[in-house]
């Protein structure tokens, strides 16, 4: 079967579409700014998923700070969910994060959004902290979600 998406390194040119994608998966979206500043980061891994079209339909941005990383923002176009692109996102960011030296990687996620938090612990992210009352619209805590990038290569370091 052809795959019908490509992903690869965001370019300024997507912001617009970045910006639309934002604002259908987040009820607190960041905003163009937000998104041109977190690309423009010269520790920033941000990557977009297009279909055959062209179109974006995914993105994931991530920062690697020493031997740290952060996943800034991961989201697929309500279309396209449930096809496993969010979880291919994922695994290329962690993979990108890794080649950058990275031996951890964190993130944040809304207590109530089981479906991101499903794929986080099929990825290996296991709970680590709770910051209370973290998010806006609506407001609400966040999970403090940690994984080990050498945990995850375990097999390729023999
Ligand atoms: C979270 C998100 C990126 C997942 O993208 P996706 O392409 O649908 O994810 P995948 O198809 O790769 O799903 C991977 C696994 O995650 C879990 N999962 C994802 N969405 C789910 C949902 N709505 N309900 C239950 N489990 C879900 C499942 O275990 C799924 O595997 P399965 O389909 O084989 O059961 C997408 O739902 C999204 O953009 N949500 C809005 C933005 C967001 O919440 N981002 C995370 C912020 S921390």
């Amino acid at each position: 079967m052809v795959d019908p998406f490509r992903i690869r390194p965001s370019v300024p040119a997507d912001l617009g579409e970045l910006t639309l994608l934002e604002a259908a998966a987040f009820s607190d979206p960041w905003s163009p700014a937000m998104i041109a500043e977190a690309i423009a980061d010269g520790a920033a891994v941000a990557l977009v998923a297009a279909d055959e079209g062209g179109r974006l339909v995914g993105s994931v941005v991530a920062r690697v700070v020493t031997d740290e990383a952060e996943i800034l923002t991961i989201a697929v176009a309500p279309a396209m969910r449930r096809r496993g692109l969010g979880r291919r996102l994922l695994d290329q960011v962690l993979s990108a994060l890794r080649a950058r030296g990275a031996r951890s990687v964190w993130l944040e996620v809304r207590a109530n959004n089981l479906g991101a938090r499903r794929m986080y612990e099929a990825a290996g992210f296991i709970a680590v902290g709770v910051r209370r009352g973290y998010y806006r619209r609506p407001t609400e805590d966040a999970l403090l979600l940690s994984c080990r990038l050498d945990a995850v290569t375990g097999t390729e370091m023999r």
